[in-house]
């Protein structure tokens, strides 16, 4: 019982000495905001599987971005949703595709965001896969470079539209090494490779997909996103990727895999992002709307797990109600 006589109450006892001792701190600066630019809305276009998320159009970017550099927001992730979505995906590396217009038109609006880019092609084929597809019968393959390449194309559009930070989200064999090295060979040396190192094969997605417009139309992403079971193979992917030059890295999705994020940090050191994926936010409002969950202490616990875990950044559907919530 002698050990009893040690417990150090009075770290405990004030809110100052509680704030002294605190270890883990959450800051505004660390958060990632993800925007869904839509070609096919007018305005706001709610997504009713996630709450307060909406698509919003061209001509409404020029407002959210002055809120979030408002509440101290300093990153957005983006996402496109193109009108024409066919084959190859062809409006992910148009010029004038719904991504670069965007980035383009943000970096006139707040120039101080950082925009960051979701590079993939889910949302701009018609299949819906991340790649491009060989269908023949009911049997359809991914092709692995045929795909890489299309990412690159995408990956070089962002970057001349203004894009700081580009994220492949696809999980192709090899894209970042191409996609580093077109960035370099192309005069864009200061656009930094932010990488979704390890991607689950996730049922956490499913709200997204409804944002994305980008359920794949048969089979699913298990041939080439990560086996929620495998962390160890998910250090070998994330490895490849360190070595092929990405600088920034994503463990995703966070709540089921805070293990993996704090092997990540432990092991390669680098600036990592969590991403809090749309079915962790599905999830908390629907409970929140019963009365089941209090949804801010609920959200901030899960903010101060990630850091704690070894996130840098994150990415998070709630960016603007932290940053609220941080200032209260
Ligand atoms: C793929 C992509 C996905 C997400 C971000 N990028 C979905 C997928 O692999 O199906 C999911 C993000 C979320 O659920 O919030 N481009």
């Amino acid at each position: 019982m002698l050990h009893l006589t040690h417990r150090p109450r009075r770290l405990r006892s004030s809110d100052k000495m509680r704030q002294m001792v605190q270890e883990t701190r959450l800051d505004v600066r660390q958060l990632i905001y993800p925007l869904f630019i839509s070609e096919k809305v007018s305005g706001r276009s709610e997504i009713s599987s996630m709450p307060g998320v909406a698509q919003l159009s061209l001509s409404s970017l020029d407002q959210e971005c002055h809120s979030l550099v408002q509440l101290g927001i300093n990153a957005i992730l983006l996402f496109g949703i193109p009108d024409q979505k066919d084959e190859n995906g062809s409006q992910a590396y148009a010029e004038t595709g719904i991504v670069q217009r965007a980035v383009r038109a943000i970096k006139q609006a707040a120039p101080e965001l950082i925009v960051i880019t979701d590079v993939c092609l889910c949302e701009y084929t018609s299949h819906g896969h991340c790649g491009v597809v060989a269908k023949e019968g009911n049997r359809y393959d991914v092709l692995n470079d045929a795909s890489v390449e299309l990412l690159v194309k995408t990956a070089i559009s962002h970057a001349a539209a203004g894009a700081d930070i580009v994220a492949p989200s696809d999980m192709m064999d090899g894209r970042v090494g191409a996609i580093r090295t077109a960035l370099d060979a192309q005069g864009y040396t200061n656009v930094a490779l932010m990488s979704y190192a390890s991607k689950f094969c996730s049922a956490f997605y499913g709200p997204f997909r409804d944002a994305a417009e980008s359920a794949p139309q048969f089979g699913d992403r298990r041939t080439y996103q990560m086996d929620p079971a495998n962390a160890l193979e998910a250090l070998r992917e994330v490895a490849l990727d360190v070595e092929e030059g990405a600088e920034l890295l994503i463990v995703k999705p966070g709540l089921p895999y805070l293990d993996v994020l704090w092997r990540v940090k432990e092991r390669f050191e680098l600036p990592t992002a969590v991403y809090n994926v749309s079915g962790e936010y599905a999830m908390v409002k629907a409970a929140a709307k019963m009365g089941w969950i209090e949804e801010q202490r609920a959200v901030m616990e899960m903010m101060t797990g990630f850091r704690r875990a070894g996130a840098d950044m994150i990415i998070t559907y709630w960016a603007k109600d932290v940053a609220v919530w941080l200032n209260s």
